[in-house]
């Protein structure tokens, strides 16, 4: 029989209404400023990932959405040298163990969303991959403490193994061992919030959040004055508007908040474009729809990618949705593929 051992994980998209944007430390992956997001539920976009092992493996693969993806780059190597140096401890307190810090693994992951696409695959992907590894070594860890194994993989993952509101602490020590990700509240403080997602272009990116922020550190002037002066005032704030639960505040906080982020973007050399026309018509829909119902109904927000994620409460769906159909409606012939969404959006922004 094949000694085959296998445990799996799901684990869902954080969306950040605070962005991380910028790395302090490379190699820990440590971030040049605090962050806040909010856990999307596991049955919306999730990653599923399968973590196998076994003595007759001769390599760590990786299968993402059906393909074999690298998996030797220097980070994924520092997940995988962590956890196993954490399963190898086990295995010298319990020599009854199987020897799997000593065997190779075999992962197969799934997201059931765009992946590299600005909505968060990095976050849900390592998140579901340090768990899944973690259960297959039985390895007693916390999700706090596993979460800072995650953020070595993809900064934002560490806020994936919280549900509900997420703070990530950017930390002050050199071994990044406080810059990990604290829960602001649970989902069941407010759960009216609701997240609607837009996908705009389901297009891998073409520069990766990785590499996009490095640029942004090195060349963009606007980058310190966010960091320094607008992220710090901005965190205690936005803390602050989801522990009163005032979508009001909150909300204008996550749209200036994404502005802020992809205006740094902008002033990367050479420039770095994540929006498309199509996004930015959605930014004008949105401000149009609170000023027409004269209240802060919806916010946008906009990660590494064209895509919109905009978030509203239960209260006001129906307010939402009327305006969005209404306009939908007014295409002859409508239907709802991509297409005729970008021809709504045109339209819409011609009778403006
Ligand atoms: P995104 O905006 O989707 O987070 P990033 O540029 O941050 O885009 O990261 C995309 C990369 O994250 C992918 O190219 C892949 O290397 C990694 N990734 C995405 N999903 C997974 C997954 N399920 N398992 C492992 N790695 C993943
Ligand atoms: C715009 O976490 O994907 O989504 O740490 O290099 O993997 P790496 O970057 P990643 O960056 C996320 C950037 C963002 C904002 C956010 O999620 O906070
Ligand atoms: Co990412």
């Amino acid at each position: 029989m094949t000694n085959i051992h296998i445990a799996s994980a799901t684990a869902p998209v954080n969306i950040a209404t605070l962005k991380y944007w910028g790395k302090r430390d490379k190699v820990l992956n440590l971030p040049t400023n605090s962050s806040i997001s909010v856990t999307l539920s596991q049955t919306d976009l999730r990653t599923l990932t399968s973590a196998a092992t076994s003595p007759t493996f001769t390599s760590n693969k990786l299968w993402l959405n059906g393909e074999e993806h690298p998996f030797n780059d220097a980070r994924s190597v520092q997940v995988l040298t962590h956890l196993k140096e954490l399963r190898k401890k086990l295995e010298l307190e319990n020599p009854a163990l199987p020897k799997f810090s000593e065997w190779y693994l075999h992962i197969v992951s799934e997201n059931n969303f765009p992946t590299a696409a600005g909505l968060a695959s990095s976050a849900a992907g390592l998140a579901a991959l340090v768990v899944s590894i973690a259960k297959l070594y039985q390895l007693p860890q916390s999700y706090s403490e596993l979460s800072v194994i995650a953020r070595m993989g993809s900064g934002s993952a560490c806020r994936s193994l919280f549900g509900g509101y997420v703070a990530w602490e950017m930390g002050q020590l050199q071994d990044g061992s406080d810059s990990k990700a604290v829960e602001i509240a649970p989902m069941e403080h407010w759960p009216q919030m609701k997240a609607l997602i837009l996908v705009v272009s389901a297009d891998k990116k073409d520069t990766p959040s990785t590499s996009g922020m490095q640029l942004t550190v090195q060349t963009s002037e606007l980058f310190k004055q966010r960091v320094d002066v607008v992220v710090p005032k901005r965190f205690k704030e936005m803390t602050q508007s989801i522990l009163d639960k005032n979508f009001a505040k909150f909300a204008e906080l996550t749209m200036k908040d994404s502005n802020s982020f992809h205006a740094t973007c902008l002033d990367s050399f050479p420039p770095i474009f994540y929006m498309n026309d199509t996004s930015k018509k959605i930014i004008k829909l949105c401000h149009h729809i609170n000023t027409y119902y004269n209240e802060t109904i919806v916010a946008y927000t906009f990660d590494a990618g064209p895509n919109a994620v905009l978030y509203y409460l239960q209260k006001n769906e129906t307010k939402l949705f009327n305006i969005i159909y209404k306009l939908f409606e007014k295409l002859p012939g409508w239907k709802s593929d991509r297409a005729n969404y970008k021809q709504f959006l045109d339209q819409y922004t011609k009778l403006d």
